[in-house]
């Protein structure tokens, strides 16, 4: 969906040896990296997210596993299926979001815009719903 745009994130390969995945911010990102977290030891099946973000900007991207992303906002609904450790998704714009996990112990990474502020999330749906239509 539009507001949410995947993005290869500059891998390096080496022969045998695995590769290695880096950003940048103002080079690979468009805004400033202020904290990184990431969700690990996850069983298999389990859902997490169920949240939007008022003004956080964020960079996903899954470096071990397979996460389902389902994610909605003010131009539509999409399921996006993160396996790729070479691929992201930035989310600049308030969009709901749920995640799955496919596969035991995946690792979600996220790298966003802000300090974790309680007041900047959304929790209620029915809240998203009416903060997306304004
Ligand atoms: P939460 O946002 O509910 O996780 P998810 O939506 O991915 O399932 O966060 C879980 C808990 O961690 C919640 O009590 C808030 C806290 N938290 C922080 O203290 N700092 C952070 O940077 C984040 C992302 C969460």
């Amino acid at each position: 969906v539009a507001g949410c745009k995947i993005i290869r994130i500059k891998t390096i390969p080496t022969v045998n040896a695995g590769e290695l995945s880096f950003f940048e911010t103002k080079r690979d990102l468009s805004f400033e990296i202020k904290r990184i977290y990431y969700i690990s030891k996850v069983p298999e099946g389990v859902r997490r997210g169920f949240h939007a973000h008022r003004k956080l900007k964020q960079l996903l991207f899954c470096p071990y596993g397979r996460i389902q992303l389902i994610l909605e906002n003010k131009y539509g609904r999409e399921e996006i299926e993160l396996s790729d450790p070479s691929i992201g998704v930035v989310i600049d714009c308030t969009t709901w979001r749920e995640m799955l996990w496919l596969q035991k112990d995946s690792v979600l990474c996220v790298a966003a815009s802000d300090y974790y502020k309680v007041e900047d999330y959304i929790r209620d749906y029915q809240e998203f719903k009416e903060f997306i239509r304004k």
